[in-house]
């Protein structure tokens, strides 16, 4: 009998490319006990429950994979949102906003009433949109309504520097920071190597700063225009921040989050837990970054406005 067996459950709802890989990776890090795959397209979920339940009998995972309704979803302790259209090459990802957010609406309504506790992680495009929209539509207290974010395009901006200063990864403490899309920065005055401030670790001179920041921010159209679709990066990222919130790890994550300041939801690093965002980080931000963020929560907060009409 196992000892420790995982009781929570997960949702993931839309099981294409992204769906899929957040599954995989959630199995490989045997983050839950069950993943319930719900799709409108029934026989394409049940030939992923089947393909991805072969991954969890290959080893001693102990995760139970199989096909749920948007009522059980409802019920589960983390509801994944990746159901929606994706990006077209060439297409920022705010252009999705009228495809998704009637989507989101009935994806929504379909689960409800949700089970008190749970958390809703939104993970189709455009995130701060869709994650500021789920607030309303849902119901759930803000702390429990968050989206992916900025997460992956500063993991991202971490292996860039990685690269550059031969650390590991795991080492660099650096942010992008905003819309996970076009108007995104990153915060290189509070970026560490080890502690030590970016600039004293790899001095001006080794790279390019601008340069480096547009290849993070273009780096998922170079994919979608490469394969069509990103996966596996945002598919990780959505294990790791199911696995902060099911363990109440308290890691601090760059997602995109409910601010009160900005009127929408746009990413700053928070305190992840099982409650969801448990409590904000005040960040020192330079007069430049400042205004940057200031910038990309005008571009958003204009999108949703739009939106409502
Ligand atoms: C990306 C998708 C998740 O950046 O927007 O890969």
């Amino acid at each position: 009998m196992p000892t420790n067996k995982l009781t929570s459950r997960i949702a993931i709802v839309g099981v294409g490319d992204v769906g899929a890989a957040a599954v995989f990776a959630l199995i490989l890090s045997s983050v839950c006990g069950q993943i319930l795959l719900v799709d409108t397209k029934e026989a394409f979920r049940d030939g992923q429950v089947l393909d991805l339940s072969d991954a969890t009998h290959r080893g001693n995972s102990s995760t139970h994979v199989r096909a749920g309704t948007y009522q059980e979803a409802g019920q589960c302790d983390i509801v994944v949102i990746t159901a929606g259209a994706k990006q077209k090459p060439g297409e920022s990802r705010l252009q999705l906003i009228g495809r998704n957010i009637g989507i989101l609406g009935s994806v929504i309504s379909g689960m409800k009433p949700f089970k008190q506790d749970t958390i809703l992680l939104l993970v189709a495009n455009p995130v701060d949109v869709l994650t500021t929209f789920a607030q309303e539509i849902s119901g759930l207290p803000k702390a429990q309504v968050i989206g992916s974010g900025t997460f992956l395009d500063s993991i991202r901006l971490r292996g860039h520097l990685a690269e550059k200063a031969e650390v590991a990864a795991s080492s660099i403490d650096a942010y992008v920071l905003g819309e996970h899309g076009d108007s995104q920065f990153v915060a290189w005055s509070i970026a560490t190597i080890g502690g030590v401030p970016i600039d004293k670790a790899l001095p001006a001179g080794t790279f390019d700063r601008r340069e480096l920041a547009e290849s993070v921010k273009s780096t998922a159209q170079k994919i979608i225009e490469a394969k069509g679709a990103t996966s596996y990066g945002i598919g990780s990222v959505v294990a790791s921040i199911c696995s902060s919130i099911l363990f109440d790890k308290h890691n601090v994550r760059p997602i995109s989050h409910w601010q009160q300041d900005h009127d929408c939801c746009l990413s700053l690093p928070v305190v992840l837990g099982r409650k969801g965002v448990v409590r904000n980080l005040p960040l020192p931000l330079d007069d430049e970054e400042t205004k940057l963020l200031h910038e990309s929560a005008k571009d958003l907060r204009e999108v949703i406005d739009g939106a409502r009409k």
